[in-house]
């Protein structure tokens, strides 16, 4: 191999690395948002099972099995469930009230993707 692949190769899978490690980050940080009773406070209304969360609610629906949705979707419901009030949900609209940032969102969707 010339050198100038081998330096080509190491470079994409130190990005490769880097990247993960970013990922990783996100998840941990979406973990927080979502036990933070300041933050997201999901974890009152949202259990997720085979998760050792601490005394998780029984008002929303469980998130074991919401990895395998849509990053975009996952956003959505997220930061308004039903936009405009089109339906009567104890889940708030965490976007849209304000109360969680697009990041914060973002880190949320990337906690739950990793739950599968
Ligand atoms: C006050 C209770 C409450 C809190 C807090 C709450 N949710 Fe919900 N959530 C619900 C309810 C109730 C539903 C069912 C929506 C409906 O009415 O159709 C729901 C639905 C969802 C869904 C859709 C699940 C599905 O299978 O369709 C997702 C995803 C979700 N919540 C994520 C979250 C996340 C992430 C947080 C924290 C940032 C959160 N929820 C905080 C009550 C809550």
């Amino acid at each position: 191999m010339k050198v100038a692949n081998k330096i080509l190769l190491a470079s994409a899978v130190s990005s490769l690395l880097v990247s993960n490690i970013f990922a990783a980050d996100l998840v941990k940080e979406g973990e927080k948002v979502f036990n933070d009773k300041n933050k997201g406070n999901c974890l009152a209304c949202h259990a997720i099972s085979g998760q050792k969360i601490d005394g998780p609610g029984s008002v929303g629906p469980d998130l074991s099995m919401v990895a395998g949705y849509d990053d975009k979707m996952l956003y959505d419901m997220i930061y308004d469930t039903y936009p405009g009030k089109s339906k009567v949900t104890a889940m708030p609209a965490f976007g849209a009230n304000g109360w969680l940032t697009d990041t914060e969102i973002k880190a949320v969707v990337a906690y739950l993707k990793s739950l599968q």
